[in-house]
């Protein structure tokens, strides 16, 4: 499918078929995943698969029991943890200095990364670096951010979302259907999937074939020229 006729193909499915969306196919889709832009290519998303029929069926009901996740082939728990950084370290660095990248970008994953990814216990280190970005940005432009731990949360959910997003095309071009959903109790997800206190639950993606009355009519957006500014 060419990628127009995939992006306008691709809707959120409240229901979905009994046929299973083959394994192998999602594995395609995870492997496109994540290819998606990342800040600093840290990777710092998850994606956990619940195929235990129990877990699967708990992780419904945290999902309040949405049709979608009800009559889904397979439910994906997309996570961001601004932690993984460590993760993503080591490798990069050794990743770096094998293409011969310039010193700085060695220098970027060295310190710069370990200095922006912290905010310290109860984010003590956040008003040190809130006086940092600010007095520097009084001079020359400057990032504001990350500073408290929400910040940079924020980053790590930004690129787990452009994740999701190539994921649920690519499922739209292997001829399947999704649902993005961030109707769920985090708290028991992320209790079902045992993550840690940094993670945070991007969204729950229902994968299935699309079912009769499968949305609730055609897609609706506001014109472009309501959204779209030109400066
Ligand atoms: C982050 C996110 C969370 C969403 N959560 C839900 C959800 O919990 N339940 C649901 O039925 N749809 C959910 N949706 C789907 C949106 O309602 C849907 O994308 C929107 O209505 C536009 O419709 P379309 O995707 O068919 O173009 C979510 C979409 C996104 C991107």
């Amino acid at each position: 499918m060419d990628f127009e006729n995939t992006v306008r193909k691709r809707r959120s499915i409240r229901k979905f078929t009994d046929q299973i969306f083959p394994e192998e196919q999602l594995m395609k889709a995870f492997e496109l995943a994540v290819l998606a832009p990342n800040s600093s290519n840290i990777q710092t998303w998850d994606f956990h698969w619940v195929k235990s029929p129990e877990k699967k069926a708990k992780l419904v009901e945290a999902c309040l029991s949405q049709s979608a996740a009800r009559t889904a082939s397979h439910l994906i728990v997309a996570t961001a943890d601004s932690s993984n950084w460590k993760r993503s370290q080591n490798p990069l660095i050794q990743w770096v200095r094998s293409v011969s990248a310039p010193k700085q970008v060695i220098a970027y994953y060295e310190k710069v990364v370990p200095f922006s990814y912290r905010s310290g216990f109860f984010n003590l280190l956040a008003p040190f670096k809130w006086i940092i970005f600010n007095s520097v940005g009084l001079f020359r432009p400057m990032m504001r951010k990350p500073v408290t731990a929400r910040d940079i949360q924020e980053v790590a959910i930004k690129s787990c979302a452009l994740a999701c997003e190539n994921f649920v095309l690519s499922i739209t071009s292997l001829g399947g259907a999704t649902c993005m959903m961030e109707g769920f109790d985090e708290v028991r997800v992320k209790r079902l999937l045992k993550l840690g206190r940094s993670s945070r639950v991007v969204m729950v993606i229902a994968v299935g074939y699309e079912g009769e009355r499968g949305t609730w009519g055609p897609q609706f957006r506001l014109p472009l020229n309501e959204v779209v500014h030109q400066h």
